[in-house]
């Protein structure tokens, strides 16, 4: 079968080949590709930045958010042939540490987790994968190719559930939010925030097309100007941008109480003219709580199964701006300015 693989941690060694069908340890159930999403994760790994590959071999199947139809469910009695199924990214680290133990493994303590398509396990980037009947999440059949948008959604729904878990160590009573970036995670912590009827900003660099609309369309302001230029102390941030200067500014423009929850992965970038001990100093006098959040468990996968469910169809198809045919390949990783999320799709849903 057809498969896109990488060599992780060495850049241009994408190729879309021919491997050999998936190996009945990786999964009872047989699931045909509909649809795999990319992200930033992706590009960073066929940049060479990031990525491993199963251990004793030299390269890995990409892809992490995934989409498929049964083929065959083996002993599962919870799946049939024909389910639209999502496949859970992350396994719990062997050992296992206290968190994967209590199946928090997006919480892992010693680093030793697997990730499908990202950290010593095959992804989801081939014509059939395999998966074991307890990390396949069957999607709504009503939604069909929006299901590719679950694995997002898990994310935001962690960060959300983080940031509430916060905010209750205290008298609060959160009315505005800020998201910063209105790439798929930012437009999706935007809709979450819409529905705990919640007062929702988004900014983003971008001033006209799609973004804005779908941030309107929603009921929440857009806005593309500097978060320090924005002119109000928002309660909640959930950053999704990774950028060092809108980290800094969100830390020194939330709210007294203010919790602010990073969920983007950048790096380096220009130092901010804030000094380090200037933004800790408003931390500090605004009791502001800084959260980093990664993944998620199947909590975050059961409730952002019901959000995707809920949600608006034509707002959510809005979000795939691009499918690609998985031999173009190259051109899905290609970052164009209109951009939303691009998929690799694989069959019809
Ligand atoms: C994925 C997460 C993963 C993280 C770190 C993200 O792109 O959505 O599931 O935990 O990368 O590898």
């Amino acid at each position: 079968m057809k498969a896109i693989t990488v060599e992780p941690k060495k850049a241009g060694t994408a190729r879309y080949e021919d491997i050999p069908e998936p190996d009945v340890h990786e999964g009872s159930v047989l699931v045909e590709a509909v649809a795999v999403g990319v992200c930033g994760t992706d590009v960073e790994i066929v940049e060479g930045k990031y990525g491993w590959a199963p251990p004793g071999k030299e390269r890995l199947v990409l892809g992490h958010e995934s989409l498929g139809r049964v083929i065959d469910p083996g002993p599962s009695s919870s799946l049939k042939k024909g389910d639209l199924v999502v496949g859970i990214v992350r396994r719990p680290d062997p050992i296992p540490c206290p968190n994967c133990a209590v199946g928090e493994w997006d919480m892992c303590r010693n680093g030793q987790y697997t990730e499908r398509g990202i950290k010593e396990i095959h992804g989801f980037m081939s014509e059939r994968w395999r998966i074991e009947p307890e990390y396949a999440i069957k999607v709504d059949p009503t939604l069909g190719i929006l299901g590719v948008l679950l694995e997002p959604t898990t994310v935001v729904t962690k960060a959300w559930a983080h940031v509430i878990s916060v905010g209750v160590r205290t008298f609060w009573e959160p009315r505005t939010v800020l998201v910063t970036g209105a790439g798929p995670i930012g437009l999706l912590a935007a809709l979450i925030g819409r529905r705990r009827g919640l007062d929702v900003h988004v900014v983003d660099r971008i001033t006209s097309g799609t973004k804005p609309e779908l941030v309107r369309d929603l009921g929440a302001t857009y806005h593309s100007c500097a978060v320090s230029a924005l002119g109000f102390e928002p309660d909640i941030i959930i950053e999704c941008t990774g950028v060092g200067q809108v980290i800094a500014e969100s830390i020194q423009s939330v709210s007294s109480c203010g919790i602010i929850c990073l969920t983007g992965v950048g790096q380096g970038g220009h130092v901010s003219k804030a000094a380090t001990a200037d933004v800790a100093a408003s931390a500090v006098l605004k009791n502001t709580v800084i959260i980093g959040s990664v993944n998620a468990n199947k909590r975050h996968w059961y409730r952002a199964g019901e959000i995707l469910a809920r949600a608006d169809r034509t707002w959510l198809s809005r979000l795939i701006t691009r499918r690609e045919k998985p031999e173009n390949f190259k051109q899905a990783l290609e970052r164009k300015p209109d951009d939303i999320k691009v998929v690799i799709q694989f069959a019809e849903a």
